[in-house]
């Protein structure tokens, strides 16, 4: 009921992106909140016009790396996603992660590590997917809990270390 009702709120609102947690499959220690956390962070970034709702799931000094392009801080951050995901709207990305594992964990911080797929589409276009896996740290409150509250700048860092074909569109189809 809840995945519907999130659907039907981007559709209302026109935007052809959405996330699709359908394939999410959670390993061992892997905190049952960091679900929910992911989603509304993959539904920030498929937003071509966000930027401080995008932004604000970052550390002051929080990074989002996408291969060799290494962003710091928010200025950066908006840059690089910008870059990435023109403002225009012309481009759309749907997310669809699957396997969600512990990456490695300290008393102050948590990295949590998934893979997926990424499906591009322009305006005008095709539709193409890219095979990814990303890693996400976030700090953790004095308790040694991490802390997976969406928009409340606890993401240390963003890293989508893989990225195969790491150009968009890709010759492979969406749904292969
Ligand atoms: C998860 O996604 C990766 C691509 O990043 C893919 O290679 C793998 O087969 C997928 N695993 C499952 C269980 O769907
Ligand atoms: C999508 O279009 C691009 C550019 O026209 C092309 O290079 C690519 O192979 C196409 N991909 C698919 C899956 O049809």
């Amino acid at each position: 009921m809840k995945i519907l009702s999130v659907t039907t709120s981007f559709c209302l609102l026109g935007v052809a992106a959405s996330v699709d947690m359908s394939r999410y499959s959670a390993g061992p220690g892997v905190n049952p909140g960091f679900k929910s956390y992911l989603k509304e962070l993959y539904a920030s970034a498929e937003d071509p016009s966000a930027t401080k709702t995008f932004t604000n799931f970052f550390t002051t000094d929080g990074q989002l790396i996408v291969l060799a392009n290494t962003a710091t801080g928010s200025d950066q951050i908006i840059a690089l996603k910008q870059e990435l995901l023109p403002q225009l709207g012309n481009k759309h990305w749907n997310h669809i992660p699957n396997v969600t594992t512990i990456a490695s964990e300290t008393s102050a911080k948590k990295t949590y590590q998934v893979l997926g797929v990424i499906e591009t589409t322009f305006d005008s276009g095709n539709c193409s997917q890219a095979y990814y896996s990303s890693r996400f740290t976030v700090t953790k409150d004095a308790s040694g809990l991490p802390q997976l509250t969406p928009h409340a700048g606890n993401l240390v860092s963003y890293d989508d270390f893989v990225v195969n074909p790491s150009k968009s569109p890709t010759s492979i189809a969406c749904g292969s």
